[in-house]
């Protein structure tokens, strides 16, 4: 079995990943072990100093490759909202926080719906990059889930800006879906599928 980490030790994240592995069929499930973070014994937080998510991604995928030499993918995924001018994008995670440290949902999310309290339009998306380090390629993955801002919180599933996104075609936000139904039509869902299906095409 080849062990891939998955440079996160976001427990969602982790999940949504294993299970879109499961998804894919014993072949791929029983051919990858994904790791995370703490299965590598590593408990930094990795910097995220760039400047897109395609940086942020290569930034944590590199980290491990250097320091633990494994097979590794990373993710950095955000919420850009265009009446915001794309904002809160590579900072959505410490959105609330100005010194940029803290991850704080709740924050996030009062200072978002703030910060729209008198905007009409709510169109937003969000979107996700994988940067994939293995067998010394380097390859790109990106999906991207298009929604609108909801006027207050919904659910209380999932993480991070769940409950204030509607996704285009539905009336429920993310955080009153089953994982297995936001997998189908999220960023993160559409971006490991692709890397999935590369996965799958390896010998
Ligand atoms: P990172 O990709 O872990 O650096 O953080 C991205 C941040 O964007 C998260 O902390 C959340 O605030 C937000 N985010 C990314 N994907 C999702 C999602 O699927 N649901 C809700 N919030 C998300």
């Amino acid at each position: 079995m080849k062990k891939l980490v998955f440079a996160t030790n976001n427990s969602h994240k982790l999940e949504e990943v294993r299970a879109l592995l499961r998804e894919a069929g014993p072949e791929i499930e029983e051919r990858f072990e994904i790791l995370s973070l703490a299965d590598i014994g590593c408990d930094v937080d990795i910097p995220e100093t760039g400047m897109t998510f395609y940086d942020n991604a290569l930034q944590k995928a590199e980290y491990v490759k250097v320091h633990y030499n494994l097979d590794c993918f990373a993710d950095d995924s955000g919420l850009e909202v265009r009446a915001l001018g794309m904002e809160p994008g590579v900072r959505s995670a410490r959105y609330a926080d100005d010194a940029g440290f803290t991850h704080n949902s709740d924050a996030n999310m009062d200072k978002l719906l703030r910060n729209m309290t008198n905007i009409k339009e709510r169109q937003a998306q969000f979107r996700a990059v994988i940067v994939l380090l293995m067998d010394g390629k380097r390859l790109e993955f990106e999906g991207v889930c298009r929604g609108e801002i909801t006027r207050e919180r919904s659910g209380s599933k999932g993480f991070g800006y769940d409950p204030v996104f509607v996704p285009e075609g539905h009336t429920v936000t993310f955080a009153e879906m089953a994982m297995e139904d936001k997998n189908v039509i999220s960023h993160r869902g559409k971006a490991v599928r692709q890397l999935v299906k590369y996965l799958s095409t390896l010998e």
